[in-house]
């Protein structure tokens, strides 16, 4: 039925009019005060007006986008509705965590009811697009915008993608409560050389096959509506203008009728990238490799019509993409009902809603991943113990927010001082003992985050040495990562790590609570400090999150989404490595093995790693059967024992080894998970199924296959497991 609806209007619609549906324009001006009469935003609104504009960003407000969509309904042509974008990227006004500390959940479920709440405060004001959720695997902490995605695996990618499309997109996308999801950035960004935010991208095809492109093709299997490609080159060619990837892939082998969105002025930076003469060169380029909808470049609006009638665009291209456009604004309703997402009344009611902050508190709860907890110096006591809490970040009410979350007001987190406050009062001492850059300027340059106030450095020190436990709050600020904010030094930013370890010199029995939106290089405090809580950026209700769990009210169960490196020098360093020829000796006879000479190759943290106020054992794996045919199956079965006192809830990790094959295939890799919760002193089996389908690989034969041969299986609560068994598929 919309097929035949989007033929009807293509038949009424002027190649002018097609090629507005594929332009994009931002809208940063007073969309409610008078019309703009000069510059760039006086030309967007006369588009407007004639019908030359499919889409705005970063419009927001119930009024702003009535104000707008009015215009297209009323004034235009044939009154086609347009889509409203914006980046929702954890939550709208009411902020989630951060998507990497989301991943470290492995809760799916939270996840998606998570991205559903983003959506469901989004819609009531006006958006019915997020650019969200980012798919990009990266293996390289120094990138600043692992903060958006979901870590270093495709298959936690792949699930956590396929969750979050669900939240976003719903059931219906009718609905007032959902939105048009988008997976990007398509591909290859998270890979960009030295971590460096937009740097070249170079990488094989067993890379991109089996690394890069499964958590893309997982949103497309779940119903993603749009994509958005990237502003990097992929292997010589920039994905903008890449119809490999496009064409080939998206379109073609996975039969995604959606459409793709450049990013911000990504056809016009081809030019920048030597593969384009021109704006008008770009859009032919970006236009034959199969963008559809051309965000801020004016390439598409300027020269798409004069390019096909050189010849050097087929019309029916433009309709393509036309078409793809329309369909997804049938599939929102917006035919019906233009306005569906601009009532005034239900955004008032709507946004910053009770049940938004609980939901993001129980996400941010879940995201905590307990990394070191010696002598269980957590959970803390609430009474009768003199705590001192120590951090610029710890009374800071916008850090938490974290990046990429442009709806939210500064100001507007519960800080660790307050969440910890509700329990203990005034109880608590606290000093900053440095100061965190919060301005825009400031924080591209961390190393210059440092304190000239002597004398709150000496307060921190003489609060540490009267206290029974003092709390740090040390790490990142929440804009010293996200998009442009790459890092070459992982350590805890300007004077921090200084203090650290002058308060240990005062006081040992130190609770380091990590606010960051990567993994940080931190092996002094991992040596040292007895207990470690990664708390990442956890969004509005931060502080009462990291209270809970602090004082044992919440028992973390968090694991590891990346690898956390011992020295920058390590990465990129992820835990489904190659083995290499010259893997590592345990017992070395020379030099020459794959190692560094003055550090070791494991990770400082392990992907996967997490613990809890429980106890957990692995014992007994086993597997139903040693040999494998295909459409047969292997139960794998491990004990899970909670050797505590309290219940707790832990991720049982699976992982296999395909030991001999065409291409050299990692050490190991997840394959599953199950959240697992188990009374104090309880046991379990666990049992995963394992079957042919999850053994196959890209390989050299272009396609996915499972070959025959022996396998390993290990299951344990991180990519450490060391409890393993062996299998054969025979075909
Ligand atoms: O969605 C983003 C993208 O991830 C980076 N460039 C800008 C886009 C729109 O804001």
């Amino acid at each position: 039925l919309i097929e035949q609806k989007v033929d009807s209007i293509l038949k009424l619609m002027t190649l002018d009019e097609k090629i507005g549906q594929m332009n994009q324009y931002n809208g940063f001006w007073e969309i409610t005060g008078p019309a703009p009469k000069e510059g760039q935003a006086a030309k967007k609104y006369e588009d407007l007006k004639k019908g030359l504009v499919g889409s705005m960003l970063n419009v927001k407000g119930a009024k702003e986008v009535y104000t707008l969509q009015k215009i297209a309904v009323e004034e235009t042509r044939l009154g086609i509705p347009l889509l409203f974008g914006f980046d929702v990227i954890h939550g709208y006004k009411t902020i989630s965590p951060i998507p990497l500390a989301e991943a470290a959940s492995w809760d799916l479920e939270v996840i998606q009811k998570s991205a559903a709440i983003a959506a469901e405060e989004a819609a009531a004001v006006g958006i019915n697009w997020t650019f969200a959720p980012m798919v990009d695997i990266s293996r390289d902490a120094r990138w600043g915008r692992v903060m958006e995605g979901a870590g270093e695996d495709p298959y936690l990618g792949s699930k956590i993608a396929e969750a979050r499309i669900k939240g976003f997109q719903g059931e219906d996308l009718a609905s007032k409560k959902t939105i048009l999801a988008c997976a990007k950035h398509f591909a290859g960004y998270g890979f960009a050389e030295a971590g460096r935010d937009y740097n070249t991208v170079d990488v094989g095809e067993q890379t991109l096959q089996n690394v890069i492109l499964p958590p893309f093709k997982a949103s497309v299997d779940a119903g993603v509506r749009t994509f958005m490609n990237s502003f990097n080159d992929l292997n010589g060619v920039p994905a903008t203008g890449n119809k490999m990837l496009q064409r080939e892939i998206l379109k073609g082998n996975w039969n995604f009728d959606g459409f793709v969105v450049s990013d911000w002025g990504s056809i016009n930076e081809m030019i920048a990238h030597g593969y384009a003469k021109d704006s008008k060169h770009a859009a032919e380029i970006a236009v034959n490799a199969g963008s559809d909808m051309d965000m801020e470049s004016y390439a598409y609006v300027t020269y798409l019509k004069k390019l096909i009638e050189e010849g050097k665009v087929k019309e029916t291209d433009v309709e393509d993409a036309a078409r793809r456009i329309l369909r997804t604004k049938f599939e929102l309703g917006l035919f019906e009902n233009p306005y569906k997402y601009c009532d005034e009344a239900y955004e008032k009611a709507t946004v910053g809603k009770k049940e938004f902050h609980d939901g993001v508190l129980e996400m941010a709860k879940k995201s905590i991943v307990l990394l070191k907890n010696d002598n269980d110096l957590l959970p803390l006591s609430k009474t009768g113990k003199k705590i001192a809490l120590i951090g610029a970040l710890a009374n800071d009410k916008t850090s938490p927010l974290g990046s990429w979350r442009i709806g939210a007001d500064d100001e507007t987190a519960v800080s660790v001082l307050e969440g910890m406050e509700a329990y203990v009062g005034n109880q608590l001492s606290f000093a900053k003992g440095t100061t965190v850059a919060t301005g825009r300027t400031e924080f591209m340059w961390e190393t210059k985050i440092n304190t000239s106030d002597n004398s709150e450095f000496s307060k921190a020190i003489a609060i540490a040495k009267n206290a029974d436990v003092v709390v740090m709050v040390l790490g990142e600020h929440g804009l010293q990562s996200g998009e442009g904010r790459s890092r070459s030094d992982l350590g805890l930013p300007g004077l921090q790590q200084e203090l650290l370890e002058a308060v240990y010199k005062v006081n040992k029995n130190i609770v380091l609570v990590l606010n960051n939106g990567r993994p940080l290089v931190i092996p002094w405090a991992k040596e040292n400090i007895p207990a470690i809580v990664e708390a990442w950026h956890l969004g509005t209700q931060s502080g009462h999150a990291i209270a809970q769990v602090l004082y044992g009210d919440y028992n973390p169960s968090g694991k590891l989404p990346m690898t956390f490196p011992r020295s920058v020098g390590q990465v990129p360093l992820y835990y489904n490595y190659k083995n290499t020829g010259r893997p590592i000796m345990n017992e070395p006879e020379s030099v020459f093995w794959s190692h560094y000479i003055d550090e070791k190759n494991t990770p400082l943290f392990a992907f996967g790693h997490g613990l809890s106020y429980a106890k957990f054992e692995y014992s007994n794996l086993t597997l139903s059967k040693k040999n494998l045919n295909t459409s047969e199956k292997i139960i794998a079965s491990v004990t899970l024992k909670n050797n505590s006192k309290v219940k707790g809830k832990e991720v049982v990790q699976l992982y296999i080894r395909d030991l001999v094959a065409s291409s050299t295939r990692p050490v190991k890799e997840l394959k599953g998970f199950q959240m697992i919760e188990l009374n104090a002193n309880e046991s379990k089996v666990i049992s995963f199924v394992i079957d042919e389908k999850m053994l196959a690989f890209y390989t050299n034969n272009k396609k996915w296959e499972t070959e025959p041969g022996d396998f390993k299986v290990f299951i344990g609560g991180s990519s450490d497991a060391t409890l393993e068994d062996t299998f054969q598929f025979l075909n």
